[in-house]
């Protein structure tokens, strides 16, 4: 982790401005700070030998934006490093293929989630030039490798996302999807919580499938199929189609390692049957006044998670609220500077989850 440790501390009042670099307030160890293109804390920590400065995890911004902001530190305290790991690092800009949660997923017409090594990603593309293809994928050494490939093969028609699936559904607009693709998902039989595949997930893959569009499984876990086969079978109006061991348009790394062990592989399409209405994906992350009792209690809601876990004085009227929110199986830690008018200090990803643990939020707020 980058961190440089500095034989000198000033006491200042803040906001103090460096170069591009502000300093804008202090909460006990932590010292927000604002370049042109990030917002994330700095943490300082006395040891024997003076001053460790690392960044806050949880802000965790581009390693330029670290440096950038030791070094006016440094400026600011009048100090001499002591130590510092931050000179060999170079920073790895991010790939224009790949999406951050914030960017707008509109465009999307087909879903692959959890792709793996891409072999089915990148026959989408071909197979369907005209249409966009977003491929969601947890694992980053997967991620890594098929960027490579789109960029080898100068594919322009996919584009990645380093998220948990059943979060990223509910970005895209109703009746937008062609399709959605779930092949060989992890069958998490001890952990089911964690499958993709849940009341949720279908009721947003639903939404967001066109009229006619298709949501379809290939798996080789009789359990995962049963289990998937029973969700589908929880709408009203369901057309379902199943099939058993026919050979696809491609194979799939996991898919040949099943085919050599002589497994059973099913396939359960669900399409989707009528349009969803329109929903409001503005989410609107303000709040009016300020959080006046604060239990520590971490709070269980219908799907996502409330967790208010550390206050950090900033002065006589105003602290830093450090709390988790959001989705039950991801949530997001936070910081929420408690004055007059609240905020916070980066807005959670807009997700639907964080909306509504936000507007829970902003009931207690409330009083
Ligand atoms: C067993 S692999 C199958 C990969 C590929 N579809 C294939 O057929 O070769 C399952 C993949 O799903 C990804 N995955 C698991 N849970 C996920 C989630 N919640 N969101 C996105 N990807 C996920 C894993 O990282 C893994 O790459």
């Amino acid at each position: 982790m980058p961190h440089i440790l500095i034989d000198n501390l000033k006491d200042f009042s803040f906001p103090l401005k460096i170069s591009e670099v502000e300093f804008l307030f202090k909460a006990e160890h932590l010292i927000a700070v604002k370049t042109n293109i990030s917002k994330f804390f700095i943490e300082i920590k006395k040891k024997q030998k003076g001053y460790l400065i690392k960044y806050d995890k949880i802000t965790r911004p581009l390693i330029s934006e670290i440096k950038k902001a030791y070094l006016a530190f440094v400026k600011l305290n009048d100090a001499n490093i002591v130590f510092e790991n931050i000179s060999g690092i170079k920073e790895k800009l991010p790939d224009k293929n790949l999406l951050d949660i914030a960017d707008d997923l509109n465009k999307t017409d087909i879903v692959e989630i959890g792709f793996g090594s891409g072999r089915h990603l990148l026959h989408l593309a071909k197979k369907y030039p005209d249409k966009n293809i977003l491929g969601i994928e947890i694992h980053k050494p997967s991620i890594e490798q098929v960027l490579k490939r789109i960029e080898q093969e100068k594919i322009k028609n996919i584009k990645i996302i380093n998220h948990d699936a059943r979060i990223i559904l509910s970005k895209i607009p109703s009746n937008s999807l062609h399709s959605i693709y779930v092949h060989f998902p992890v069958p998490w039989d001890k952990k089911p919580h964690r499958r993709v595949i849940n009341e949720n997930f279908l009721e947003e893959a639903q939404r967001v499938l066109q009229k006619n569009g298709f949501l379809h499984l290939r798996t080789d876990s009789e359990n995962y199929f049963s289990y998937s086969l029973k969700e589908f079978l929880n709408f009203k109006n369901a057309q379902i189609e199943i099939k058993k061991n026919i050979p696809y348009e491609i194979i799939s790394k996991y898919e040949q390692r099943w085919i050599n062990q002589g497994k059973n592989i099913y396939d359960l399409y669900l399409f989707c049957l009528e349009e969803s209405p329109q929903i409001n994906q503005d989410f609107d992350f303000s709040f009016e006044k300020k959080l006046k009792n604060i239990d520590f209690e971490p709070k269980i809601y219908d799907n996502f998670v409330i967790h208010f876990e550390k206050i950090f004085k900033i002065d006589e009227n105003n602290e830093l609220i450090k709390a988790t929110i959001g989705n039950f199986n991801k949530p997001e830690h936070i910081y929420i500077v408690n004055n007059k008018k609240p905020y916070y200090f980066k807005p959670p990803a807009p997700v639907k989850d964080n909306f509504l643990a936000h507007i829970k939020l902003k009931r207690l707020f409330d009083g």
